[in-house]
């Protein structure tokens, strides 16, 4: 089943909080919304799951219309960040809740509900866990079991909002590589909710950049990553380093950086930003250069260097600390080579409009 959302919108009050949604899932796909917070995700699924309703737009899964659907009606699979168990149930009659409730004619008989919990119980790795109450367990078996339970009912579409997002950083990992198994091996249909570049990266087939309500981005994670394509994906995607320059026959000019490193553009002449990691920028030592090292700091792994440029420019960058590349300390000057970076139309001032919200105030507008 293949679903369908075309410009969706949802307002509250005066804020239009979704702005025109249009996205196609693929049956059995992992897809990740990934955005800042407040950008509308959690909305989105609600939306999705029956528990909010647009304003206008249509969403459909295998052509039928889910907005003439109540909740209970569509099958859907949800866990959220808090994990929702119902904390006087074991974990065997969590995980057997939704078909339990299910109407008299769709329920199974008793039977067949506990062979389909222990069948889930043994596939989701957490057998030993099954008479145990969820104050006895850690944040992440909770989480598998939350999976479990949403998963019970076989669900056409799985929901999940930042499910990971109370637990510490191993956890996670092992987790995300638990959910992509039983992802693979379900193949059930899922959207995954996060706010984490790593987490979206690693888990999805497609990720899907969302920023202010609207998609910015839909495309494989190698994608996104090499090619954010508006100011607001790159800045997110960790493109933090904003340096005005000059495209000539589509190559970049600008005092202090060498760009022998990028390809050619295929874009107009004239003043450009180029956005750049940095992990992309390369440093070289140069009595002449235009940049000046202001700071350097160690984590351990890396030296982290800010620099100060032309024109009030200030850049960083980031190298390996065992690279020992002497003359990188405060004071130095230096030229930067990007060995990769996007580059926008315009100069520091459209781009940044774009992403500075305006502080116009009533008053200030009447
Ligand atoms: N029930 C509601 N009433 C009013 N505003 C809401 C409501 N739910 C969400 N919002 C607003 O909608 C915006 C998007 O929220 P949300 O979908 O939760 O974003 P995200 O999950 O990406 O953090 C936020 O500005 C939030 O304050
Ligand atoms: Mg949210």
């Amino acid at each position: 089943m293949t679903m369908t959302i075309r410009n969706l919108t949802r307002r509250f009050g005066q804020t239009e909080v979704l702005r025109g949604i249009d996205l196609t899932v693929e049956k059995g796909e992992l897809v990740a919304l990934l955005g800042p917070s407040g950008s509308g995700k959690t909305t989105l699924l609600r939306i999705i799951s029956g528990l909010d309703w647009p304003d206008a737009g249509q969403l459909t899964v295998a052509g039928g219309d889910w907005l003439a659907k109540k909740a209970e009606e569509r099958r859907t699979g949800f866990v959220f960040q808090h994990y929702a168990l119902f904390p006087h149930m074991k974990v065997r009659d969590n995980i057997a809740f939704g078909l339990t409730v299910l109407p008299r004619d769709r329920r199974p008989p008793p039977v067949q509900i506990r062979a389909r919990v222990a069948e889930l119980l043994q596939f989701l790795q957490i057998p030993h866990l099954a008479d145990r109450y969820p104050s006895e367990l850690s944040g992440g078996q909770r989480q598998r079991v939350a999976l479990g339970r949403a998963l019970a009912i076989d669900p056409e579409v799985l929901l999940l909002d930042e499910p990971f997002g109370a637990l510490d950083a191993q956890v996670r990992r092992d987790l995300r590589r638990w959910l992509r198994e039983v992802h693979d091996a379900t193949g059930t249909t899922t959207i995954f909710v996060t706010h984490d570049q790593e987490e979206a990266f690693e888990l999805a087939d497609r990720v899907v950049v969302m920023g202010a309500g609207q998609i910015e981005q839909i495309g494989r994670p190698d994608e996104i990553y090499d090619h954010p394509a508006s100011p607001f994906t790159a800045r997110f995607l960790g493109l933090t380093v904003e340096i005005p320059v000059n495209l000539r026959a589509g190559r970049i000019e600008a005092p202090g950086l060498d760009g022998s490193a990028l390809s050619r553009r295929a874009m107009a002449d004239g003043p450009a930003t180029l956005f750049l990691r940095p992990s992309d920028i390369t440093p070289v030592p140069d009595p002449e250069g235009a940049f000046r090292i202001t700071e350097a700091v160690s984590t351990g792994a890396l030296l982290r260097l800010r620099l100060e440029g032309p024109a009030d420019c200030i850049a960083e960058a980031e190298l390996p600390r065992r690279a020992g590349v002497p003359g990188l300390i405060p004071g130095q000057r230096v030229r930067l080579r990007p060995e990769a970076g996007q580059i926008f139309p315009g100069g520091p001032g459209p781009v940044q409009a774009a992403a500075v919200p305006s502080l116009k105030t009533k008053e200030s507008l009447q």
